[in-house]
């Protein structure tokens, strides 16, 4: 086991101490660095091993078994493609095709310079407006390919000045 301190892992922003030594929170709380984070870091994995007493090791095991886990960070902009019945049924093929051919990436998929991600969700609770995309906190709905491509378009754009601004502060 670690010798870590919870003071240690202050930083890391999840209290859930109250799991101490319980090893069947292993799942809820990868899940919940996952939430946090958008992946599970070396740090949380560490964190995890000294709230649960469970190897480190073991628990990268598990991390690299289950496909819903990550250990790459995601994107800047994430890009979730809504694979909902009524989006499905409403273009969504159409949707992660013009994805694919606009930014290069394919679901599960981060762009080189990781600008984008690209996830594959469940319903996101807007059916009316199928096909659905939410790119971080924003959703599109009522989608064609060419009204995608204007809005990629744009982030693009967006992720490229961002990108140019952090290279010149560095
Ligand atoms: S199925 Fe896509 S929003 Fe409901």
């Amino acid at each position: 086991m670690s010798s870590a301190t919870k003071e240690d892992f202050k930083p890391f922003n999840i209290d859930l101490w109250k799991y101490d030594g319980q090893k069947r929170a292993l799942i809820p709380l990868l899940q919940s660095a996952q939430d946090t984070y958008g992946y599970i870091s070396e740090k949380a994995i560490d964190y995890i091993s000294h709230v649960t007493g469970i190897a480190a090791a073991d628990i990268y095991g598990v991390v690299t078994f289950y496909a819903q886990f990550r250990t790459k960070p995601l994107g800047r902009y994430v890009v979730k493609v809504c694979n909902g019945t009524a989006c499905h049924v409403n273009g969504a093929k159409m949707i992660s095709d013009t994805i694919v051919d606009e930014l290069n990436i394919d679901y599960e998929e981060t762009s080189e310079d990781h600008s984008f991600s690209m996830l594959s969700v469940a319903c996101v609770g807007c059916c009316s407006l199928a096909p659905v995309v939410v790119i971080n906190d924003e959703t599109y709905g009522r989608l064609t390919a060419p009204k995608l491509r204007k809005i990629l378009r744009k982030y693009k754009q967006r992720a490229k000045k961002e990108l140019q601004n952090s290279e010149g502060q560095a």
